[in-house]
Formats: C-alpha cells, structure tokens, sequence
C-alpha cells in the first residue's frame, strides 16, 4: 500500500464535520478507491469548544487555520472556511505557494480569483480542486471539465441555488411567505451564512461564473457579472407571480444562464419561467440541475442535492479521492494561460418571450395605453389578461410576450411604469422553453 496522503480540514461547520464523518464512516472503501489511506492530521475552526457530532481527538488542533498551509507533512489542505477574502483566502494561496494540494468548497474564492489560483497551482505543480463550490453534490466539475470534454459547448444552464429552489417550491406547495420559508432553509443547513447571497442571486452567479469558465475556457469573471447588473435574485417575485406561471403551466427557478452567441457569451442570473413539464420545470425542492447543451452530446441533465452536508461533503471527499491518487487536470480544463478574456453579449441584443406583471387602475382605455406603448417597442402579445375587476381600484395584469428584444422589453417596461395608471413596479422574467 503506499504512504497515506495527510490532509488538515480548515473549517469545522456543516461542511467540515460532514468530511469527517464520510471519512471515518467510509474509511475502508475510500482507502480502496483512492489507492492509500486518507488521514486527517490536523484540524482548525473558530471555536474549539463546540460539540460537532464527530470524534476529533485523533487530529492535532490548530487555532489559527492559516498554518496549515505550512503544516508539517500534510498532503492537502481543504478549506472550507470560505470568503473570498480573509482567512481563507490567505490559508488557500499560501498552501499553494508551499505546493499543498487545496480542496475547497468555496465558490466565491474561485469566482473572484480562479484564474490567479489555477496559475498558482499550475506554478507550483499542484491541485486547485472545488468540486463542491458548484451544485453541492452533483459531480458537474467533474462532467464539464472530463465527460463533457469532446464538446464545444453551446449553453449551460443551471438551477445552482438549493435555498432559492427549496422557498420558491414550498412557497409554491404551502402558499407560506418568504420569510418563513427562508427560515426553514436556514434552519435546515442550506443557506449561506449571509442568506442575502442565496436570495440575492450572488451565491448562484459564483458558481455560474465558474462553469462559463470550463464551458467556454474564459477566465472567471464574477465583476463582468455583478457590475453589468446581470445578477437578479428572489426576492421581487411575489406569490402571485408563482400563482400566474402555475395557471399558465411554468415553474419560476432561479437560473444561471451561460450561452454562446456568435463567438460572444451570455452570462446572467435570474428568475425566470420554464414549462413544468421541462427537465428543469420537474426540479424542485433544494435539488440542484445543470442542463448542458454540447456540439455533439447534444443535452444532458445532471440533477442532485446542491447544498447540505452530506452532499457538499461528498463532493469534498471526491475531490480528495482524486488527488490522492495522483489525478492531476488544470484547474478549469485548459492551462490556465490558455484562458481567454472573454468577450460578453450586449444583453439589449438578446431575445426571448417574456412574463410580465405590474398592476393599473381598473378603468377605461388603461389597456389601449399598454398595447399601445407594447406596439411602439415591437413587441406582440401572446396573451394578455386582467385578474380580477374592481372599478376604479388597482388590478394585476398578466401578459406572456412573444420572442422580444431584451432592450426593447426594458423600454416598454419603464414606459408603463411611467403611465398615471401604473400603482407599482412591474414584474418582467424570461421564459426560458428548454
Ligand atoms: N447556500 C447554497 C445553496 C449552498 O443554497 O445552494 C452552498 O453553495
């Protein structure tokens, strides 16, 4: 048998606990898989003192996680503290820098400075692996950057947030508010230690921006994401609108969307409507679901739990296996120096059918008024209907476009708002066919 390979775990949260656990639990068949025994030596965390369900009096405690990065005779360090700055950003870099092999689980790390630390690992002839920064327990890091390898890739989208999916499906199925829905995540282990990250979209736009990257062999670029304003959460969709897309037989879910047009790509996050009975309509609950789209593969649908211990220390665990024996690939597919710049889309230029909801004053020619500015921007109506009638009192309308320019939509969308009659801030998502 060859010689263990020693790791030190940074990080003894839900995450951190969940790789101890699989560790001990699987000990034998994971020695069997990887070629050698896997042995913790060291362990750090904020607070000694707390009861995580797991033995940790075999492993040596460190207080401050950063010396692991030169610990003595580690292999690897795994870092699940995350942030992209701070002590994990430190503890990751310098670890490289030593030629430490790093697994890690944080998606924001890898965002903001992927490229910086695929060259650094390359540089210093080791690992970057962050199987679990994206979909928790799918392997699609693993799919994209191996299984999926023969293709140019057209698109991908993924439903990449379990918090946003798990309150969009029970406020669906109960009717409950956010509030308490996003209690139940939190309570539950899914949501990020800041939750404005899940329900804000960033969480989601993190782990989008890492499979652009592989799909499309960019360098990761979370600002090209966040200052273009291509990041939308949950937080604007009401019960009604989940109400609406039902009656018109859609499921709202937060995607990330990365497409290839004419040699540019389209990146953004948002909620938007797909048919129930789509690959991605059928995903609910904290489940995850990448939708690959490939020159020759054609589609393929990778669906799992995308948060929680288990399945996030799963993909921790994997990643160890990997290294462990020896696997070695560039940190999102091709060297890091061959990443190119990317070059985005104009998101004005982009088209699709779109839901809008705002709601007018119930009266005489408020409706001539919305088709008539609908019409000065091209856009053609599907369907539209008033729910409900109250004379005089504000009213929803519901309209389904068809194929539209985004910026004309924008147009038509601020031109409504504008109307006397308009009581409140539209509505607008994308209907995305799949
Ligand atoms: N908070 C994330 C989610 C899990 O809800 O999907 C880890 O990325």
């Amino acid at each position: 048998m060859n010689k263990p390979f020693k790791i030190g775990i940074a990080g003894l949260g839900t995450v951190g606990a969940g790789v101890v656990k699989i560790l001990t639990k699987h000990a034998d068949v994971i020695s069997s898989r990887a070629g050698r025994d896997i042995e913790i030596i060291a362990v750090s965390a904020r607070n000694k003192d707390v009861d995580r369900g797991v033995d940790l009096s075999g492993f040596y405690w460190v207080d401050d996680a950063r010396d692991l990065a030169n610990y003595d005779g580690l292999d690897a360090v795994i870092e699940l503290i995350g942030g992209d700055s701070g002590i994990a950003a430190e503890l990751v870099s310098s670890a490289l820098d030593n030629s430490r092999h790093v697994v890690t689980a944080n998606k924001a790390l890898v965002a903001h400075h992927g490229y910086a630390l695929a060259k650094k690992a390359e540089d210093n002839g080791v690992s970057l692996a962050y199987e679990a920064a994206v979909a928790g327990g799918i392997p699609i890091i693993k799919s994209m950057r191996e299984g999926f390898a023969a293709n140019e890739i057209n698109a991908v989208y993924g439903i990449l947030n379990g918090t946003c999916n798990y309150i969009l499906t029970v406020m669906r199925e109960s009717g409950r508010g956010f509030d308490e829905v996003l209690k139940d995540a939190q309570d539950l282990g899914y949501a990020e230690a800041d939750p404005a990250f899940d329900i804000e979209g960033v969480d989601a736009a993190h782990k989008l921006c890492i499979l652009t990257s592989i799909a499309f062999g960019v360098k990761p670029d979370f600002d090209a994401l966040q200052n273009d304003g291509k990041i939308q959460g949950i937080t604007k969709v009401n019960a009604s609108d989940i109400a609406y897309a039902t009656e018109f037989g859609y499921r709202i879910k937060l995607l990330g969307i990365a497409r290839s047009i004419d040699g540019k790509i389209m990146q953004m996050v948002e909620p938007c409507l797909v048919p129930v009975s789509s690959p991605m309509g059928g995903v609910e609950d904290v489940y995850n679901a990448v939708y690959v789209d490939g020159d020759f593969v054609e589609t393929s649908l990778l669906t799992g739990k995308g948060a929680g211990e288990g399945p996030t220390a799963s993909s921790v665990v994997a990643d160890i296996i990997d290294l462990a024996r020896g696997f070695d690939i560039p940190t999102f597919g091709i060297e890091a120096d061959k990443l190119k710049d990317a070059s985005w889309v104009n998101m004005g230029e982009t088209s699709s059918r779109y839901y809008l909801r705002f709601s007018v004053i119930d009266k005489a020619g408020v409706i001539a008024d919305i088709s008539s500015i609908l019409k000065g921007q091209n856009i053609s109506i599907e369907s539209l209907s008033q729910r409900g009638h109250d004379e005089g009192r504000s009213v929803p309308i519901v309209i389904i476009s068809h194929e539209s320019k985004h910026a004309e939509m924008i147009k038509a969308v601020s031109l409504i708002k504008e109307l006397e009659s308009c009581t409140d801030n539209p509505c607008l998502m994308r209907i995305e066919e799949l």
